[in-house]
Formats: structure tokens, C-alpha cells, sequence
């Protein structure tokens, strides 16, 4: 671990380039309509997830969701919505030409069947998947991929590690200029995998992964608020995450994989994976990158290095981040319900100003 630096340490305000958010979810309708003020806030741009029910599969359908969520922006905010597919065995070739076409599809994502929420429609044998996969490559269109193997008989800690050998080396190995991020990396094999493989990869990081362990999870009881998937793991992953994070390394930049369910849903026998940090995302990576003594390295993770992968411009206009203690609220509206946020009542030291 690298010491505190005198000069992080002494940071009470830092101003960003405008950052963006590489992995989210906005959902659809009313609840849309509630969660999409608090990204717009601290984000220029979202790379916006397609698991809706049904999924995002199309090129008509992505664009389609991309004017409800223009529609759905309050007057004065301003937000560019990176719209996604949901890769399905059966996506074609002609999909992706289409969607590479209208210029507004920015990337493919790859569920695994039933890995996580609203994955059923996922695909089964990547190798269906070839001759989809290959035009990608040739277009430079990027493959998000959920990483984790869904055999229920391999342990669900070990399942982001067994991908990388089952799945993540032979599909890389089968089509090398394919470019990939590995999203919400959560273990050390991943940040060990995507520092030392050749060719066009990279990862994206949760706030929430940094800052977490899985003992989280168990602090005094089951507390669901702090349930997602990948699920968190041990301390040593954690520091591995933060490592990578704050290492320069324009291989790693910011996803919040922020994912509203309502309050029933997650505080229910069977919990939704998932959670919600859409308020306080920025504050979150403050903290960790401040804990690390790395302030310093925030910028590039969190506004350079995803625009050059993506082969986006960097945001014009500027985020300012205060050392200032602030109290989460416990709850918000979501839709007619309600959304639990991560940290729910507790004090946070940093504040987006
Ligand atoms: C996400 C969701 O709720 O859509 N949940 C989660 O725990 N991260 C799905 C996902 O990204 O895996
Ligand atoms: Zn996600």
C-alpha cells in the first residue's frame, strides 16, 4: 500500500474533468424518471445497461430507449445516454452493422444465461455467438461481459476466477482484437488478468468494490443494501481493486454499476442483487481514492482513461469534489416506491459541489 501523500492529504477540494459513468443502470418508466436526475448530476455520459425486461436486443429497441431516456431528463440537465445491446445467441451480424451505423450504440454486452438480474435471455455457448463476435472485431464495436460462469456447481466466490479461465482466455485467444471490458471486476485474478493480457482490454471498477468487503454484507446481520453481483469478495480482493484503481493504469476506469431495485425488493427472502449509488457516486471514488492516498489518480479513472478506450472525446466542464461531511438520506422516490441507497443514513465526508 502506497503511504499517504502529503499533497492528498492535504487536499480539501478537488476539481475534475467532467467525469463519465462506464457501466449503469437507468431502468425504464416512472423508475427511469427517478434515478436518471441523480446520474445526469455527476455525469457527463452513461454507458447505459440493456437488461431491461424485455432486454434491449435491437438496434430499433436501443434507440428507442435512448428518446425515453432524453424524454425523461429534467429541463436544463444535460446528459448523453451510451446506449448498449444485449447479446442473445441469436444476435446477427446485420445487428451489429445496423447499430454500428447509428452512431449511438456504443457497445454489446454479454450476459451469461441466468448470471444476474434480468439475464434469462443471455447466451449459453459464446461459440453461437462467432460469427456476431467477429464482426464486432472488425467494426471495433466493444464486448462488456458480465464475468462469471453460472454453474451452480462451482462456488459463487469463485465464479469471476473460473471465467477467466473457462471463458474470458479462449474467447480472447479466438478473436484478439476483439475489444473487451471486464465489467465490475471484484476479485484480484481479474485485476491480475486485465494489468498483464496483451491486446485491447479493460475493466471497469465499482465504487462500491472499493471501498467493501463481504463482510459487509454480514455486519450484525444480513443487510441487503450491500447484495450485487459479482457478490463482494474477501479483504485481499478488495485491496487488489484498489490497487489497480489508483494505479495509473488507464486499463481501469469508473462503472458504478449503480442498479436500483425498490426497498421490498431487496429487503425480501429472496433479495435482488444490486446497489444504489446513482446519489453518491463521485463521493464514494472520492473517499476510496482518499483512503488510498491517490486524489491524484481520480481523474484519469473516473473522466480520462474510459473516453479513450470508447474512442470518445474527453467532457468539457469540470466536477468539484469538497471534503464536507453530508448525511445520506434513507430513503428516495423510485417510481411510487421507494430506493434504499447504499450508506442509507450514514455521514460521508466528501460532497460534489
Ligand atoms: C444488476 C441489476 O440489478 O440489473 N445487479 C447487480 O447486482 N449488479 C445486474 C448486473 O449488473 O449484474
Ligand atoms: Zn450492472
Amino acid at each position: 500500500m502506497s503511504p499517504i501523500t502529503a499533497a492528498s492529504a492535504s487536499l480539501n477540494s478537488i476539481t475534475l474533468t467532467r467525469p463519465d459513468d462506464w457501466h449503469l443502470h437507468l431502468r425504464d418508466d416512472a423508475v427511469l424518471a427517478s434515478v436518471l436526475p441523480h446520474t445526469a448530476k455527476q455525469f457527463a455520459r452513461a454507458i447505459v445497461m440493456p437488461n431491461l425486461k424485455p432486454p434491449v436486443t435491437t438496434t430499433a429497441a436501443a434507440l428507442a430507449y435512448r428518446e425515453r431516456i432524453i424524454a425523461a431528463l429534467p429541463e436544463g440537465m444535460r446528459f448523453e445516454p451510451l446506449m448498449t445491446l444485449y447479446l442473445t445467441n441469436n444476435t446477427t451480424p446485420d445487428e451489429i452493422r445496423r447499430a454500428r451505423d447509428s452512431g449511438l450504440i456504443h457497445a454489446v454486452k454479454l450476459y451469461p444465461a441466468g448470471a444476474t438480474t434480468n439475464s434469462d435471455a443471455g447466451v449459453t455457448d459464446l461459440r453461437l455467438c462467432y460469427p456476431t463476435l467477429d464482426v464486432m472485431q472488425q467494426c471495433g464495436m466493444p464486448l462488456l461481459v458480465h464475468g462469471e460462469v453460472t454453474d451452480p456447481a462451482i462456488d459463487l466466490f469463485d465464479r469471476e476466477a473460473v471465467f477467466i479461465d473457462q471463458v474470458m482466455v479462449p474467447l480472447r485467444n479466438d478473436l484478439p482484437e476483439l475489444k473487451v471490458v471486464f465489467e465490475h471486476i471484484t476479485t484480484k485474478h481479474a485485476a491480475d488478468y486485465v494489468s498483464s493480457a496483451s491486446g485491447p482490454i479493460a475493466a471497469t471498477i465499482t465504487a462500491h468494490h472499493l471501498l467493501y468487503n463481504r463482510n459487509a454484507i454480514f455486519l450484525g446481520g444480513i443487510r441487503p443494501h450491500y447484495y450485487c453481483l459479482p457478490v463482494l469478495k474477501r479483504e485481499s480482493h478488495r485491496l487488489a481493486l484498489v490497487k489497480a484503481a489508483t494505479s495509473g493504469n488507464p486499463r481501469f476506469f469508473l462503472g458504478t454499476d449503480s442498479a436500483p431495485h425498490s426497498k421490498g425488493a431487496k429487503e425480501h427472502a429472496c433479495g435482488c442483487a444490486g446497489c444504489y449509488t446513482a446519489l453518491h457516486a463521485m463521493e464514494l471514488y472520492a473517499e476510496a481514492f482518499d483512503q488510498a492516498g491517490a486524489l491524484e489518480k481520480l481523474e484519469g479513472f473516473a473522466s480520462l482513461f474510459g473516453p479513450s478506450f470508447y474512442q470518445l472525446p474527453v467532457n468539457s466542464g469540470q466536477i468539484t469534489l469538497q471534503r464536507q461531511d453530508w448525511t445520506l438520506p434513507m430513503e428516495l422516490p423510485l417510481g411510487n416506491s421507494t430506493v434504499v441507497p447504499l450508506n442509507a443514513g450514514e455521514t460521508l465526508r466528501w460532497k460534489a459541489v
